[in-house]
């Protein structure tokens, strides 16, 4: 089975048992100062779960594209990855655990769906500790199922607990479900132990608590399911393949690959890392380009992961003797291979291989100054007895030139020097600690941080984004919104930097519609008739799907989730503090209301 049949299957599959197909959401998270990427398809479902109705019921099921990049450095092995599609049902307040179980299995072993033999089939619940008891119930419908007791394991909270990337948020135990590959195992394997043996196809996480940010577990309103299953790795498992490079999904981008360098995958093992880490990055990069939200590479947030990937790429493309701009080729194929699932790629096609290339360009120029300096350098550390560059040194490259310790490293290996890797790791550490502290605003909060001043921002934004349009033009168009307890963050397309005349002209509207104290309501309609009816809607949406739009007055209509304050007088006096340049053609502006 391919990952395109799979998806397709799963949806099929829950739709015909009552769940509403509901899009995927961009990877940028809407409103979620905890992550940088949606981590998991629960994600952008977060106020759902915490109570919200949502528009199309309470049976959901999806496919959402996800980023982890948490063990970015652990690509190129044969299993990580950090972009991934995550297939996910969901009940809100429906059904719980032996309906979502019942479900599972059938779609795993019935020769309708996947087929899976039940003999293969290993699950694990919670074991259970002092402050949730274990999880009998799961077990009992997985016997009934058919699961012999042996191959039902009782695993303690590291394994079976799930909640989400951020540290708050709903929350509870798991069921995971594993594929025995029928590889012999040693006495220890089991599921949970990454020996290969046991792989993981799905999660069942039974949504009982929500975390707060003082660390204590709230009980949830309502019990909801969450699960989520891989696309990749099911895929390989499915196809019985050792790695997930080897199924159609990365097939032909390591064919691409081999055809750029003439290298052969499979006949070296650092080289056929390196082939991994530019299929995995390119693919990832592609995907981020691409997106609904548009991110551009730069130094700080997502745009700063999306750099790494993409330098990450050129390195170890040179490895493999690429010493130009390469990744064009494979982004095209990754824009080709998703564009029914994602259309999103194929519409930033262009902008996705221009911006790969501009920024492979600009990483070349850094490695060749970095390389000037260091050639430099070379006479003083050359006469340098111990033969070893100092950490500082290798910092200084690093920090002032963009230079990666690795190729310091490497240059250094071709002059017969060695690095101080201690010292280096010494003074990053420092530097990061320094960055760390400039960032920990980003996660304070949390995704359930529906307080009562976010909800105020919230609102305010639909009054700027409105704003912006009537002064600026119909061109603006949101590319993210970011909202904490203290502000508002709003990236809109914009070529130029907006004039204080304009700045001031924005603040006014909106403080105007605050003190017009419009009402704001709530209806749900399809996506179709949302925007027959003028509502600004993000692109990427289902046309069929069902919606909640959020009319503030007379003023601003807009396809959202919410929530929103009821009437505008309640946001006090809107202030921007800053507007500047986000990344090329898109403007960023903070604000904040103060009581009035
Ligand atoms: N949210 C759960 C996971 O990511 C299903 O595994």
């Amino acid at each position: 089975m391919t990952a395109n049949e799979l998806r397709d299957k799963y949806i099929e599959f829950f739709v015909s048992k009552n769940h509403s197909h509901i899009s995927g959401s961009s990877l940028i998270p809407e409103n979620d100062p905890t992550v940088l990427f949606t981590t998991a398809g629960m994600h952008p479902l977060v106020p759902y779960i915490l109570g919200q109705e949502h528009p199309a019921g309470n049976r959901l099921v999806n496919y959402q594209k996800c980023i982890r990049t948490g063990d970015i450095e652990d690509v190129g092995d044969f299993s990580h990855l950090t972009f991934f599609e995550m297939l996910g049902n969901w009940s809100l307040g429906d059904y719980f655990k032996e309906e979502a179980i019942i479900m599972s299995y059938e779609f795993l072993t019935s020769k309708r769906w996947l087929g899976l033999s039940p003999d293969k089939l290993s699950v694990t619940v919670f074991a259970g500790d002092e402050e949730v008891a274990p999880d009998h119930e799961s077990a009992r419908v997985w016997e009934s199922l058919g699961i012999p007791r042996e191959r039902i394991y009782y695993l303690p909270r590291e394994d079976n607990w799930w909640g989400p990337a951020g540290q708050t948020g709903p929350c509870g135990p798991d069921s995971e479900m594993f594929i025995d590959t029928g590889i012999p195992g040693t006495a220890q394997s089991r599921p949970g132990v990454s020996d290969g043996k046991f792989m993981e196809v799905w999660n069942d996480v039974f949504m009982q608590y929500n975390k707060l940010a003082d660390g204590t577990y709230k009980p949830l309103d309502r019990q909801c399911v969450d699960t989520g299953m891989g696309i990749e790795r099911t895929v390989a498992i499915l196809q019985g393949k050792n790695s997930v490079y080897e199924t159609e999904i990365f097939a032909p981008l390591l064919a691409c690959i081999e055809e750029l360098t003439g290298a052969r995958y499979g006949a070296d093992p650092a080289h056929d890392t390196s082939m991994r880490i530019i299929a995995d990055h390119c693919r990832t990069a592609s995907f981020i380009l691409g997106d609904e939200k548009g991110v551009m590479p730069s130094n700080v947030g997502q745009g700063y992961i999306l750099r790494r990937l993409i330098r990450r790429a050129v390195r170890h493309g040179r490895k493999l003797g690429l010493n130009g701009s390469f990744l064009e080729a494979p982004a095209k194929l990754v824009v080709d291979m998703y564009n029914h699932a994602y259309p999103s790629l194929t519409e930033n096609r262009d902008k996705i291989v221009d911006e790969l290339v501009h920024e492979q360009e600009r990483f070349l120029l850094t490695l060749q100054k970095g390389e000037h300096e260091f050639e430099k350098l070379l006479p003083k550390l050359m006469s340098n007895e111990s033969r070893q560059i100092p950490g500082k040194v290798a910092f200084h490259l690093y920090d002032t030139f963009g230079f990666p310790i690795e190729i310091t490293e490497e240059l250094a290996a071709e002059h017969g020097l060695s690095i101080d890797r201690e010292g280096f790791d010494q003074a990053f550490a420092e530097h990061q600690e320094a960055s760390k502290m400039d960032e920990g605003s980003v996660f304070k909060g949390g995704l359930a941080d529906h307080s009562e001043m976010t909800t105020r921002l919230h609102t305010a934004t639909h009054l700027l984004h409105k704003a912006l349009k009537t002064v600026l033009g119909e061109h603006v168009a949101q590319k993210g919104s970011n909202i904490t307890a203290d502000r508002l963050r709003f990236d809109f397309s914009h070529p130029d930097k907006m004039t204080p005349e304009q700045l001031s002209e924005v603040e006014r509207i909106v403080n105007e519609q605050i003190e017009r104290d419009l009402p704001v309501s709530v209806s749900t309609m399809t996506l179709g008739e949302a925007r027959e009816s003028g509502a600004t809607a993000l692109f990427g949406d289902r046309y069929n799907e069902v919606v909640k739009v959020y009319a503030i007055g007379d003023f601003s209509k807009e396809v959202c989730g919410g929530p929103h304050v009821e009437h505008t007088a309640t946001l006090g006096r809107f202030k921007i503090q800053k507007e500047q340049s986000s990344s090329q053609g898109v403007r960023r502006i903070k604000a904040v209301l103060s009581d009035s």
